[in-house]
This record gives C-alpha cells, structure tokens and sequence, in this order.
C-alpha cells in the first residue's frame, strides 16, 4: 500500500508493507485469538449521534472518516494501558443487571478514547473508571445494544476479540521537517501497534517511539525525502 501525503508543502511517500499486508489479510485474524470472558463495567457517554466519541484521546479524529464508526468505547486507565490499547477490539454483553436485554447480545467495540479517572469520586459511586477498575464507557448507540441505557451503569463481561476493517490502513501525519508523527488508524486483526519504523531516502531505519494514542513520532530530519515504513503488529501477549 502507497499514498502521497502532503504537508508543510512537501510530500512524503509512505510504503508500509509490513503492516498493511498483514492487516488486510485473513491471516492475522487467523492469527490473533480471543480472550478469555472477564467480568467489568460499563456506562455510556454522549447521545445517540456519538458524535462526543469524535477526537478522542487515541487521535483518531472523526471516527466516521477513519473507519471506527460508532460502536466505540472509552477505556478506563487500567485498560487504556497509556495508549497502546488504542484500536484493540471488544465484544461486550451485559450480564447480571435487570436492565440487560434478554438473550445476551453482545456489540463490538474498538477503543478510540480514555476515559480519565476522577479522584473527587468514589472508585464505587461514580469514579468509575478509577484504576485499578477495568471499565468501558461505551458510546450510547453501542450500550444501547446490549442494554436500557436509563440503567447509566451496568456489569458487563468482555473479551478482546479481532478487529475486522476494511480499506487498508490510514496514516495521518503532522509535525515539522524534525519531527515527524504519525498517526496509525483502520487496525485489522489485533488492532493495536507493537513497534514502527520510518526509513528516509537519506536515513537508515529510525525506530519511532510511542507519542500517546495510536501516534508514533520520529525525531529526525525527514522533510523533503521519500518515506518508507515498517511496523509490526502487537502479539496477543497480554490479554486484559
Ligand atoms: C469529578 O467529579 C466531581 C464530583 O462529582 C465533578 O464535580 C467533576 O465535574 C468531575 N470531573 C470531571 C473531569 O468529570
């Protein structure tokens, strides 16, 4: 996968080919199995548009464009792992709770935001995404699948599940002619990051050092040169 991307009047050209070929293919769904079912909470933010889902803290930007839609949730810190959960993929149902619909549906859910805790609350009344808490604040359309939304909170289990997209990846860029930073959407099969490259026409390979979220930065001076790109997706290593 290739594709010209302009900034600060120059352009970069970015070849990514480890990443998008494992992404795109079977394999890595193949490849990255199921956690098991654990036990947490959920409540939900926004309204039935998500559009407060929009931005959030993994730079993902709108959610619709990038290919994330509306079943998002935020993470909780203790899930959240500062960012590298960004793009990793939930199947959430509501269990325990007389606000849960019958038959226990499950939605699925990709971590685009975190859910900050509150220290002026109760870990148990109202802070709830307070480490060590495993909780997810769900979009409301994706509670609303899974339960009444008037309950607010409800016990859920999850597990971490493949990320099914389509369209390939997206790399979104900003930073100056030294500092370059990328942001990588659109995730398939674990969904999340484990280390990236960038190779300058005039460099040899800089490994990127994780910026927050799913963006990885260089500090290097790569303006005006062709790009190319490597990453490696995260093992199934830790199963939250
Ligand atoms: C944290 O909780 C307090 C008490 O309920 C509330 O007033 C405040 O708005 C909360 N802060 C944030 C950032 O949500």
């Amino acid at each position: 996968m290739a594709s010209f991307l302009h900034s600060w009047g120059f352009s970069f050209f970015l070849v990514a080919w480890v990443l998008s070929i494992i992404s795109k293919s079977t394999f890595a769904i193949a490849m990255f199995r199921p956690s098991q079912w654990a036990l947490a909470h959920a409540t939900f933010y926004g309204d039935e548009t998500a559009s407060e889902t929009m931005g959030g803290a993994c730079g993902y930007g709108n959610l619709f464009v990038n290919g994330y839609g509306t079943d998002t949730a935020a993470l909780s810190s203790t899930l959240f792992n500062d960012g590298y959960a960004c793009g990793t993929c939930y199947q959430i149902k509501c269990v325990q709770s007389s606000a849960c619909y019958g038959g226990s549906p499950f939605t699925t859910v990709t971590a685009t935001n975190l859910c900050p805790p509150n220290w002026s609350e109760d870990s148990n009344n109202g802070g709830w995404c307070n480490p060590p808490r495993t909780h997810f604040d769900m979009s409301k359309p994706a509670f609303m699948k899974i339960a009444q939304w008037k309950a607010g909170i409800v016990p859920v289990m999850y597990r971490r599940v493949p990320c099914l997209r389509t369209g390939g990846l997206r790399f979104s860029f900003q930073g100056n002619g030294y500092w370059l930073l990328v942001y990588v959407m659109n995730v398939g099969g674990g969904g999340d990051i484990a280390s990236m490259w960038v190779k300058g026409s005039q460099t040899g390979w800089i490994s990127m050092s994780h910026n927050w979220g799913a963006s990885y930065q260089a500090f290097a001076t790569l303006g005006g040169q062709t790009l190319l790109s490597s990453s490696l997706l995260t093992q199934p290593r830790r199963l939250l």
